[in-house]
């Protein structure tokens, strides 16, 4: 933590949500518990500040994703699952992990300082992958999205790997749904319709259990339901019964967070990632204008509007192009009968249009400061030299980099933007890294494979990053820096937060007020374990490689969101 600021656990996984939730016990953990208590792998943070309408800095639902799950160091004596048999996983622990998936709704209220979940539960919520929920605009209702429970392809039981997000000013939350693949299991033959559907999505993947005890995560018994997820999920957290919405029209990828600005004609722009190695940038500009005044006016905004996926030219410009069936060519030749199909097949519809195949564009953040957008680039090893690209200029990029565009005359509606390097991430000591940082980097102020970002009051941008097991290539843990975007400083960075070993940093949120700033420590105690000295080896439940944040023998390590506050009381960065 760097000095002169604090740090307090907020809530962890296994912490009463819903108001009659029993206390954490990780000896006796059951699905009926889960549901009602805080998820796993807390990832995207949103602050819906209370009441609606009002910035309040001081009282609001924390909205929190709970992207995944680690059985290895979730449940006792079963250690980490051949991903073949998942031969110790029962239907019960497969149950808890469905439990454990999804988002939280908490009231917190700031009390001294501190920010304690409240004691009022009354608009709490839990979101899980057995939820019920609808899918709405171009894609709802299509055949394709039928299945043998519902024969309407409009209702679908819960979301799952919900990585980041985005709020929108009409103040509901968005749950992008990113590696959905990973929980479908089963054979789909090559002859079948969806075959080359499922072959770019990498269906199915095997990552979980799901399959063995649930038939729908079977894509040989259930082939359509795969196409419901894949999807960004809105949910209004100031009523909690209200039904969470799939909104097709915003297109179906492994989408990674759904960040929004208010543009200058009142249309409320959204700017999306896919995050997979040589995949694309979108953005999606709904027809409809926002209406401060009128919530409900604003409440099917996202189902009509146009996708767009960008095109980088080596003239320092970006094209946006239209993702709308019957354009170019999306058409019956190339296997797309509507807009519907061009949204289940979204990823393949951009690959006809040519987009950027990028280094895997993880958060995309509007800046309201400089009107700017910023693109989180994480990594590409995978890139081969000679397949560079002008806004992917480096082969084998390990450590990743930062896009910035400009839209001109900061209309975000428009087609054409200007776009630029920020950053080339690795280590400026090292020149063959290729980096190129801001002459005020400190010591430890370079980084490497950002995810989440955010963006405070004076502009800057608040960095969050996800090595994974690659840690060793920086030789430090994930956490938070700032980085400076204007001035003679740009492009500079700082250390702000490590988390602990294992981990990952996600979902910076700042209150409105600036005077605090909530990050989700995500998977303690998993992402090279191993190379941790002295440590050497996977964590398991009876052994992790560190057991924060309670450091207690009989608690596992646990994901956990954490306030970060100024011991002055001032703001964070000022
Ligand atoms: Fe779930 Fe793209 O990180
Ligand atoms: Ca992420
Ligand atoms: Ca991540």
């Amino acid at each position: 933590m760097a000095e002169g600021y604090t740090g307090d656990v907020l809530i962890r996984w296994g912490d009463p949500v819903l108001t009659g939730a029993p206390d954490f016990a990780p000896m006796e953990q059951s699905a009926a518990a889960q549901s009602m208590q805080f998820g796993y792998n807390n990832d995207f943070i949103g602050y819906a500040p209370m009441p609606f309408g009002s910035n309040n800095p001081e009282r609001a639902l924390l909205c929190v994703n709970h992207e995944y799950t680690n059985e290895e160091v979730m449940f006792p004596g079963i250690g980490r699952q051949e991903k073949t048999g998942f031969s110790d996983m029962t239907a019960e622990l497969v149950d808890i992990e469905m439990a454990a998936h999804g988002a939280s709704v908490v009231l917190i209220e700031k009390t001294d300082g501190k920010w304690p979940p409240s004691g009022d539960r009354s608009l709490n919520r839990r979101i899980t992958a057995n939820t019920r929920m609808r899918l709405s605009g171009p894609a709802a209702g299509h055949d394709r999205l039928k299945t043998s429970s519902d024969p309407t392809g409009t209702r679908v039981l819960g979301t799952f790997n919900n990585c980041a997000g985005g709020m929108t000013p009409w103040g509901t939350y968005l749950m992008a749904e990113e590696n959905f693949n990973g929980y479908f299991w089963g054979k789909l033959s090559d002859t079948h319709p969806e075959a080359r559907n499922y072959k770019r999505y990498g269906l199915p993947s095997n990552w979980y259990a799901w399959g063995k005890f649930h038939d729908r995560f079977d894509i040989e018994k259930e082939p359509h339901e795969v196409n419901r997820f894949g999807w960004v999920v809105e949910v209004d957290p100031y009523d909690p019964a209200m039904a969470p919405v799939k909104r097709t029209a915003m297109g179906r990828f492994k989408h990674e967070g759904a960040h929004s600005i208010v543009n200058s004609d009142g249309r409320v722009v959204v700017y999306q990632g896919d995050d997979q190695c040589f995949d694309y940038l979108y953005k999606f500009v709904p027809e409809g204008r926002y209406n401060p005044d009128d919530r409900v006016a604003n409440r099917d905004f996202l189902d009509t509007g146009v996708l767009y996926v960008a095109r980088f030219d080596a003239d320092g410009f970006l094209t946006w192009l239209p993702l709308v069936y019957g354009t170019g060519p999306l058409n019956a030749a190339n296997g797309f009968a509507s807009q519907a199909d061009v949204l289940i097949e979204t990823r393949r519809a951009a690959d006809l249009l040519e987009a950027t195949p990028m280094d895997r564009p993880e958060d995309v953040e509007p800046n309201p400061v400089t009107n700017t957008v910023y693109v989180m680039l994480t990594n590409n090893t995978r890139r081969k030299a000679g397949a560079e690209n002008a806004a992917n200029p480096r082969a084998k990029n390990a450590f990743g980099h930062i896009v910035e565009l400009t839209p001109p005359g900061g209309d975000h509606g428009a087609l054409r933007y200007r776009w630029d390097i920020l950053v080339m991430c690795g280590d400026p000591e090292k020149p063959e890294s290729g980096a190129h940082w801001g002459p005020e980097t400190s010591v430890n102020g370079w980084f490497g494979s950002r995810d989440n970002c955010a963006i405070d009051g004076q502009g800057r941008l608040w960095v969050s990053t996800d090595q994974g097991v690659g840690w060793k290539k920086s030789g430090t843990a994930d956490g938070i820096w700032a980085l400076e975007t204007q001035g003679s400083g740009r492009g500079s960075g700082r250390m702000f937060f490590r988390v602990p070993v294992g981990a990952e940093m996600c979902g910076p949120a700042f209150a409105p007020d600036d005077k605090t700033l909530f990050v989700a420590v995500q998977h303690v105690a998993v992402d090279g374990a191993k190379d941790y000295v002295p440590f050497g080896k996977d964590s398991t439940f009876e052994d992790p490689a560190t057991r924060w944040p309670d450091f207690d023998k009989a608690m596992p390590p646990r994901p956990s969101v954490v306030a970060i506050t100024k011991k002055d009381g001032g703001i964070i960065g000022g």
